[in-house]
């Protein structure tokens, strides 16, 4: 796979290091810009109300006993909270001025977790005139990444600007477990990018959980036995003349069933037809190398493509469809059916590893989506969020 990084900086002398100590572990610092950004801290980005985790209606595992209470609040520098400057010379600055600045300011925050002088790239902005999908659309062109199609993707997204997703087409009732995009994929971006257009009124919270941290949480025999026996993702899409939220039309963003094929064929999918409903799988390791540090991280969506977190949902309530039907399953590379109770682990491992961020309108969240896990809140009323995905 091609993993492709805008890491020239291109000669900004004003940098500041700012340096924050996590709790637990070695003071960090990171390079901020201070002609353009200011440092918030993590009080900015406080939950407004505690987010209720165990027993919660409608999250994979919740019921289990075990499963953590809450969730964390942010932690000092995780997200890393930068504001846009308010001084008059930069008030009347475009939406393009303000890519251009945050384009330098991520190669220089890839580079400082390159040297090992910070945690992965996990950043939210405040303050920047993003309005619409059409303004997302500008900023995140302007950051010269190279573009991801979501084809395959699991979720129900369109793509509603050039670069731009929509928000995940989950139901709202539903929370979305922790995740790095795409991970059950043969090929999947580095870079996420969210925004939120409109702020619901309850809940819809955005978890992080920072994937080093996360490593070093999970069982070390539960790792060594995910590392041993591999996953297997096994997909189960519907034609589009069934009716369901996901076709393998919409999925793979065509309908001719040779070019889906040729698709899955050159991402190395195995396939089969059921009459006109598409099967594929494909074998994965539970980990990769983060090709900047060369370190080691939990890479994978065991239990978030497990026929369990489609059993949590609304739509498949009291259904008692075999594993291998729903949208999505995993079993062990080896064959052998993943257990239960080692998903749970994990899942409560990364929510217990997780923190919460309430977006603000306009905030933009970006993570470097090989080290950092995101994932969405139920909630209720009104809610818009934009996406943009990048290699
Ligand atoms: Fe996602």
């Amino acid at each position: 796979m091609a993993l492709r990084y805008a890491l020239k900086p291109r000669g900004f002398q004003n940098y500041c290091r700012h340096v924050f100590k996590p709790p637990g572990s070695l003071a960090r610092s990171v390079s901020v810009d201070s002609r353009f950004f200011c440092q918030g801290s993590s009080e900015d980005i406080q939950l407004s109300r505690p987010v209720q985790l165990a027993g919660r209606k409608y999250l994979a595992g919740s019921f289990v006993p075990g499963f953590p209470e809450q969730l964390s609040s942010p932690r000092e520098g995780f997200p890393l909270v930068l504001k846009a400057r308010t001084d008059a010379d930069l008030e009347s600055k475009s939406i393009e001025f303000w890519s251009e600045c945050f384009k330098e300011q991520i190669s220089e925050l890839y580079k400082d977790f390159q040297n090992g002088n910070s945690e992965p790239v996990a950043v939210l902005l405040r303050g920047l005139p993003i309005k619409t999908t059409k303004d997302f659309s500008r900023f995140v062109k302007g950051l010269n990444f190279e573009h991801f199609v979501y084809q395959g993707g699991l979720s129900v997204r369109d793509e509603v600007e050039d670069f731009i997703l929509s928000g995940a087409g989950e139901p709202k009732e539903f929370s979305i477990e922790l995740h790095n995009e795409m991970s059950y994929s043969t090929d999947y971006p580095s870079k996420f990018i969210i925004t939120c257009l409109k702020k619901s009124l309850f809940g819809g919270e955005t978890a992080i959980c920072n994937g080093r941290e996360l490593t070093a949480n999970i069982d070390a025999d539960l790792k060594a036995k995910f590392e041993r026996k591999g996953i297997r993702y096994m997909r189960y899409i519907f034609d589009e003349s069934e009716g369901s939220l996901y076709s393998w039309q919409r999925s793979l963003m065509t309908h001719d069933k040779e070019e889906a094929e040729q698709f899955l064929t050159a991402k190395g999918y195995s396939f089969k037809w059921d009459v006109k409903n598409l099967i594929y799988w494909n074998d994965s390791a539970s980990t990769i190398n983060h090709p900047l540090t060369g370190e080691q991280l939990w890479f994978n969506q065991a239990y978030q493509s497990n026929s369990t977190y489609y059993r949590a949902m609304p739509v498949y309530e009291n259904s008692d469809l075999a594993d291998e039907k729903y949208p999505y399953t995993t079993i062990h590379a080896d064959g052998d059916v993943i257990d239960l109770d080692d998903l749970h682990k994990l899942r409560c491992t990364s929510w217990n590893t997780a923190v919460g961020v309430s977006l603000e309108e306009s905030d933009v969240l970006f993570l470097d989506n090989l080290a950092v896990l995101h994932s969405r809140m139920s909630y209720d009323g009104d809610r818009a969020v934009a996406t943009s995905i990048f290699k």
